[in-house]
Parts: C-alpha cells; sequence; structure tokens
C-alpha cells in the first residue's frame, strides 16, 4: 500500500494466509509460555509495524488477531501478557486504538495482566524504547516485524531480542524490494542485511536466482544476529508478488510450532508456499497430500558430495533447513530409491536408521 494510501485498505490474498499462520502459533506461543509446565511470569508480543488492526472488508489485523489468540487460549489468570504496538502513520494509530476497543470491549484482561501501548513511531527509533518503558526485557518476547517488505528493522535491535530469553522474531521481506532499489538502497540496505554487502551482488546474477540470493543473505543475516533456527518459506498468491516470511528463535521447539502452523493453514486461502532453496521454485498448493518434488531434490543437493547419510539426519535436515516435516522424507526419498539414484547402504528397507547415499553415474 503506498504511503499516502487509504487507512484502512484491502486485505491482500497472502495476508490471509499469513494471519492464519500468525493465528496458529500464536495460539501455541501464548499457552507454552504463560500456562505451560515452565511458564515464565509475563510474556510481550511486540508489533514494529502494527497497521490499523483492520482491513477495508472488514477482516481483523494482526493486533487483534494476537490478543484474540491470547484470550482464547491463556486463563485470564495465568501470568502478564504486555502488548506493544507501534506504527509510523498516525491513523493507522488511531484506528488502532479504536479498533481495539470495539473488538474487545470489556477488558478480558485487567490492566496489571494485559497492558497495552500503542504509539506513533518507527519500528527503528521506537519499537526499543517502547519495550524498555514496558519492561519487557529478561522475559520472552515475540517480535512481529510486518513491514511492507523493506524490513527496516535495525540489526542491532534483532541482536537484543536474539539475546533475550525465549524470545522469537518473524519478518516480512519482499525480495522484489530489494532486487528493484538495489542501487538507491546501497549502504542503507546493508544493516538491513546485518552490515554484510553480499545482498548488492544480486546485481550480477540473473534474473531467476536474484530473489533467492536476497532470501539467502536475510535468512543469514537473522542468524548472524544470534537466532540459531530459523524457519523461512514463501507466501505465494495465485495472482501477485510473493511474500517471505522468515521465523527466528532460540529454541528447535519453536520452529517445530510454526512448521505445524504452516502446514495447517487453511487451504481456501488459495496461496501456496514455497521453499526459497527449490532450484525449480516449484509452490505447493494442495498441503494435504504434500508435493515432495521440492523436498526430493534438496535431499538430492543435501546427498550430492557427502558421505552416506543416516535417514534421521535427512529428517533433521527438512525440519531446520526447508520447509517440509521430519515425515516427509522417507517418502520423499522413495522415487529416488525405486530409480536407483540413492542406495541404502546396508541393503534393507528404508527406515530412519538407515544410511543412505547417491549413487553416482560411472563416468564414460
Ligand atoms: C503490512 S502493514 C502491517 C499490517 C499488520 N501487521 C497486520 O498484519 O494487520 C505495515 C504497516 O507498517 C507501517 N510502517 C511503514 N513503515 C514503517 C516504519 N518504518 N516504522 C513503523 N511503521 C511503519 C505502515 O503504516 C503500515 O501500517
Amino acid at each position: 500500500m503506498p504511503v499516502d494510501g487509504p487507512v484502512p485498505w484491502p486485505c491482500a490474498e497472502h495476508t490471509g494466509a499469513k494471519h492464519d499462520i500468525y493465528r496458529r502459533y500464536l495460539e501455541r506461543w501464548f499457552p507454552i509460555l504463560l500456562a505451560g509446565s515452565n511458564a515464565y511470569p509475563s510474556v510481550t508480543y511486540a508489533e514494529g509495524f502494527a497497521g490499523p488492526g483492520i482491513y477495508s472488508g472488514g477482516e481483523p489485523g494482526s493486533p487483534v488477531i494476537a490478543i484474540r489468540a491470547l484470550v482464547d487460549k491463556v486463563p485470564a489468570t495465568k501470568g502478564i501478557a504486555r502488548f506493544v504496538f507501534i506504527d509510523d502513520d498516525q491513523r493507522c494509530v488511531d484506528m488502532l486504538r479504536k479498533t481495539l476497543q470495539e473488538a474487545f470491549p470489556d477488558r478480558p484482561r485487567s490492566e496489571v495482566a494485559m497492558p497495552v501501548t500503542m504509539g506513533k513511531g518507527t519500528c527503528a527509533d521506537d519499537l526499543e524504547a517502547a519495550l524498555d518503558r514496558m519492561d519487557a526485557w529478561g522475559q520472552p518476547i515475540f517480535a512481529n516485524l510486518d513491514s511492507w517488505g523493506n524490513a527496516p528493522v535495525p540489526f542491532r535491535l534483532l541482536k537484543r531480542l536474539a539475546a533475550n530469553v525465549s524470545t522469537e522474531v518473524i519478518v516480512t521481506l519482499l525480495p522484489q524490494h530489494f532486487v528493484r532499489f538495489v542501487s538507491n538502497l546501497g549502504e542503507a540496505g546493508d544493516d538491513v542485511f546485518g552490515g554484510d554487502p553480499r545482498w548488492r551482488d544480486v546485481v550480477n546474477l540473473p534474473p531467476a536466482a536474484k530473489s533467492r540470493h536476497i532470501l539467502t543473505c536475510y535468512r543469514q543475516a537473522l542468524q548472524a544476529a544470534g537466532f540459531p533456527y530459523l524457519l523461512d518459506f514463501e507466501l505465494v498468491p495465485r495472482n501477485g508478488q510473493p511474500l517471505y516470511l522468515v521465523f527466528g528463535t532460540g529454541h528447535h521447539l519453536g520452529v517445530q510450532k510454526m512448521k505445524d502452523s504452516l502446514w495447517e493453514v487453511d487451504r481456501v486461502q488459495g496461496v501456496g508456499f514455497r521453499d526459497p532453496r527449490d532450484e525449480q521454485a516449484e509452490t505447493l498448493f494442495a498441503m494435504d497430500e504434500p508435493l515432495l518434488g521440492p523436498l526430493t531434490r534438496l535431499l538430492q543437493q543435501r546427498l550430492r558430495d557427502s558421505e552416506p547419510v543416516r535417514v534421521e539426519d535427512l529428517r533433521q535436515f527438512a525440519l531446520f533447513e526447508t520447509v517440509y516435516r521430519p515425515e516427509h522424507v522417507i517418502k520423499a526419498l522413495k522415487p529416488l530409491i525405486d530409480a536407483g539414484s540413492v542406495k541404502i547402504e546396508d541393503g534393507g528397507p528404508l527406515r530412519r536408521a538407515s544410511f543412505v547415499s547417491l549413487v553416482h553415474a560411472p563416468l564414460r
């Protein structure tokens, strides 16, 4: 949406799918952290690009979705949940205040059990200070950094979030923004990528490789910020630009839960998913019968130039390095074994304990 465009604006195709993922994840996150066996006294949900909380068709925005996930899944007596919403457009802030009052006319939790703060400001200049004022540090934070895709999020903030206890981020990126504006962004763009200028190599790449390069660089930046576990994927609408989401966490359980949320997303949205690492950029639309071609290719890449690998390790690879689930691995290996391009080392049936390797065609 343009800077001076109307507020609110229509809910784009991939926004529905994105919201479905947020909701499914937060409905897991709040109860685990506030009511689970190792619950914390408090958590914070923060948005650096909050929006007005509503779309022109009446669909709820992410702030409403987040508060509803808490209220629906955690008893009001359990812990403290803070909410911080920053947006640089005063119209969004005003509308968000009104939308939250209308969505939750009776405060679902007391002021102490659910403090909510919102204000006009930029994510870069104001989110960290708002978290300071809320006394959020030292307890888990979920930071939703859902910009228009240019991700003006200071690397310093990402590093501080990564160093905070049980803290996670989800960042929205439109790779096309960086492909298109590479010459204008220059060094200002470097900070988005953790100060690493290699993202600018995009100018020398063929068109098909450009987006993938930007995505790889962003993934590396989140890792460099200190998030050891990542899940990144593209949401691909039938029409329009794909949107890239990168989730970073310090705990492998976070990746599992986010992946569950991704695979459960309402198919009615008509939005597909894509693994950014798949060279053929194949989109998965029908997730009930998962299309395993991209995973088969990724497994082939993984096995290339390596010693035999245990299937269990390939399951971990699928969990942490692709959009697929561990249980997809054996199915994705089958066509390779049937075609004779992968062999099982002990010759037995394919099991989690089996070792597999690529069969290299003899040189002629
Ligand atoms: C994609 S929308 C957010 C949508 C919202 N997260 C949702 O899902 O309902 C991006 C928002 O970021 C705001 N914005 C743009 N640049 C910003 C910046 N540098 N700092 C803070 N907010 C910004 C825009 O006004 C807009 O409301």
